[in-house]
């Protein structure tokens, strides 16, 4: 089933004298279920690409279908509301809150979705267990490695129960052991079901997903299926 399509997609930044052709005429199609990762060398364009997807960037021209809507001539608001139940991102660096304890960080989406206390602590309780984080529950961020806030990130992503898992260099801050076990979180996630796109340098990261998409200033240079 396809979830995600992208035709004859654009994206120009900037304007007048000083315009940069991040992405060129990008044709894509994703299914449900897809575990992909998405390479190419820096400022080739995979974030865009990810960032579209993830309808956090506007495309400049061309068409993006979502689930069988055409959501690129949509209001900020409409979108908002079709992003917050489609896509859970995660990112490099985390983007934690550091004041904020392991708990108060995946609440966050949650209290957007107007969930009731009671229910917030049931989904956190049950995902933190899942990934292995029971313990950190009350832990500030600051007291975690790297490999514990990335995986307390990917439980801020999931916490929605998102179709799509977007994920830009998740791995590009870790440790390759850490990194590998940030990974198979990803693969399980897959297995049950999540449609996973991964953003990565990592040529074994990339080695281990069902697709590899490539990604060369601006152009689509590669589309392989792998498993
Ligand atoms: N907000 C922005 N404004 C202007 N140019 C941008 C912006 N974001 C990215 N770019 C440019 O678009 C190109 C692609 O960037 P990006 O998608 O971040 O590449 P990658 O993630 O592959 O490193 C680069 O030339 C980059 O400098
Ligand atoms: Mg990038």
């Amino acid at each position: 089933m396809e979830i995600i399509k992208l035709n004859k997609v654009n994206k120009i930044y900037g304007s007048k004298n000083n315009k940069i052709a991040a992405l060129n005429d990008i044709n894509l199609t994703i299914n449900k279920g897809e575990l992909i990762s998405i390479i190419g060398p820096s400022g080739s364009g995979k974030s865009t690409l990810l960032n579209i997807i993830g309808t956090l960037s506007k495309i400049t021209s061309g068409d993006y279908i979502l689930n069988n809507k055409k959501v690129d001539n949509l209001k900020n608001i409409e979108l908002a509301k079709i992003r917050n139940k489609t896509f859970g991102f995660v990112v490099q660096h985390f983007a934690l809150i550091n004041d904020y304890s392991v708990f108060e960080n995946i609440e966050i989406p949650l209290q957007y979705s107007k969930t009731s206390y009671k229910n917030r602590k049931y989904i956190i309780e049950n995902i933190l267990s899942k990934l292995e984080l029971t313990d950190k529950i009350n832990k500030n961020i600051t007291e975690l490695s790297g490999g514990q806030c990335q995986r307390v990130a990917i439980a801020r992503a999931i916490v929605n129960d998102p179709e799509v898992i977007l994920a830009d260099e998740p791995t590009g801050a870790l440790d390759q052991k850490t990194g590998q076990n940030v990974l198979d979180i990803f693969k399980n996630l897959n297995k049950e079901g999540k449609t996973i796109i991964i953003v990565t340098h990592d040529i074994k990261i990339a080695n281990q997903c069902d697709r590899i998409i490539k990604i060369e200033d601006g152009y689509l240079k590669n589309d392989t299926i792998i498993k």
